[in-house]
C-alpha cells in the first residue's frame, strides 16, 4: 500500500456524469491487481473529510485509471479536477478477483451493472493475458448508463449490453441477459460488480447452474484500511456466519460465502 500525495491527473474523459481519470501514480499502478481499490482525497480542505473508495479501472507501471459516476458531494468535487492537477491517493487496497486457473483456454463471464463496470476492464485484460476469453455483460437503466461500451469493444473484448428501458442492446436486466447466454455457453467462472440486487440475483443464477462466481461488494467506507469498522458485511465462514470488514477481507468474495441483505 502506498500513500501517493503527488499523483498527477494526466487525462480526463467524460460522458455526462461519468468520468474516466488517467493518473500518474507509478507505485500504486505497479502493485495493483484487478478488483482492488484506492481511497481518494477529493478536496484540499476538510470537507468532505473522508476519502472516497473507487475501484481500479486499469493499471500499469505508470499509474492507474479510475472510472466513476457522480453520486454525491465527494464524486462531484472529484469530477471538477482537470488534467495536470495533483491528487492524494492511498492504494492499492483490499483483496481483488481470483484469476481462476480453470478459466485458461475457456470463457469467463464478467457482469457489470452501471458504475460496477469500473473494475471489470482491468480484470478482462488480466484474464486475456492469462489465456482466458472474457465476455463482458454491461447493463444500465438506459443508454446513458453504459458509456464504456465503445472503449470495451475497441479493446477487443466481446461485449453484450443490456438496458432496462430497451434503449440499447438486450431489453431487460443484465442478469436476464447472462441467464439467456448461459443456455448457449457455460463459462468456467462468473465475476460481477454492481448494485446489491443485481449481484444477489446473479448469485442465485450461478448457484443454480453450479458455477463458481466472485462478487465485488460495495459499502460506505470511512477509512478503507480496516480501522473504523464502517464497512462490515455478513459472510459465511467455516466456523459459522460472521461480520467481516469489506475493505480488508474484500471487496471481492466468492459467491457461496456472501449472505445477501
Ligand atoms: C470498494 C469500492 C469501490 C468502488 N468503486 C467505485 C468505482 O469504481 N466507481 C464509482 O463510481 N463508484 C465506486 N464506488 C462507490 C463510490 O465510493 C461512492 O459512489 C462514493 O463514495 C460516493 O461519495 P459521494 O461523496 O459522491 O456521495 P455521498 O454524498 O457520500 O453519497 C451519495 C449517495 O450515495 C450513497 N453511497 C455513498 N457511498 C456509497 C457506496 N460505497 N456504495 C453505495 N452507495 C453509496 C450514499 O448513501 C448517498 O445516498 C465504490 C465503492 C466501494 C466501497
Ligand atoms: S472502511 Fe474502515 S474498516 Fe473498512
Amino acid at each position: 500500500m502506498t500513500i501517493d500525495r503527488n499523483a498527477r491527473l494526466r487525462e480526463v474523459q467524460s460522458w455526462g456524469d461519468h468520468f474516466r481519470f488517467v493518473i500518474d501514480a507509478p507505485a500504486i499502478g505497479r502493485d495493483a491487481r484487478p478488483g482492488q481499490f484506492v481511497m481518494v482525497k477529493v478536496s484540499e480542505g476538510s470537507a468532505p473529510l473522508l476519502r472516497r473508495p473507487l475501484g481500479i479501472h486499469d493499471a500499469d507501471a505508470t499509474g492507474i485509471e479510475l472510472f466513476f459516476r457522480v453520486a454525491g458531494r465527494g464524486t462531484e468535487i472529484l469530477s471538477r479536477k482537470r488534467a495536470g492537477e495533483r491528487l492524494d491517493i492511498i492504494g492499492p487496497l483490499g483483496r481483488g478477483f481470483t484469476l481462476a486457473p480453470a478459466a485458461k483456454g475457456r470463457t469467463a463471464y464478467l457482469a457489470g451493472g452501471g458504475r460496477g463496470i469500473a473494475p471489470l476492464y482491468f480484470l478482462a485484460r488480466a484474464l486475456t493475458a492469462a489465456g482466458a476469453k472474457p465476455v463482458i455483460f454491461y447493463g444500465g437503466r438506459g443508454l446513458a448508463d453504459i458509456p464504456l461500451r465503445d472503449r470495451l469493444e475497441k479493446a477487443g473484448f466481446e461485449v453484450q449490453c443490456s438496458t432496462d428501458d430497451g434503449s440499447f442492446g438486450f431489453a431487460g436486466f443484465v442478469t436476464a441477459l447472462v441467464e439467456k447466454e448461459l443456455a448457449r455457453v457455460k463459462p468456467a467462472v462468473v465475476y460481477a460488480c454492481g448494485p446489491d440486487p443485481m449481484m444477489k440475483a446473479l448469485a442465485a443464477i450461478t448457484a443454480k447452474h453450479g458455477l463458481p462466481a466472485e462478487f465485488s461488494l460495495e459499502s460506505i467506507m470511512g477509512c478503507g484500511i480496516g480501522a473504523c469498522w464502517g464497512c462490515v458485511h455478513r459472510i459465511r465462514n467455516e466456523g459459522g456466519d460472521g461480520w467481516v470488514k469489506i475493505c480488508e477481507e474484500g471487496p471481492v468474495f466468492p459467491g457461496e460465502r456472501i449472505l445477501w441483505p
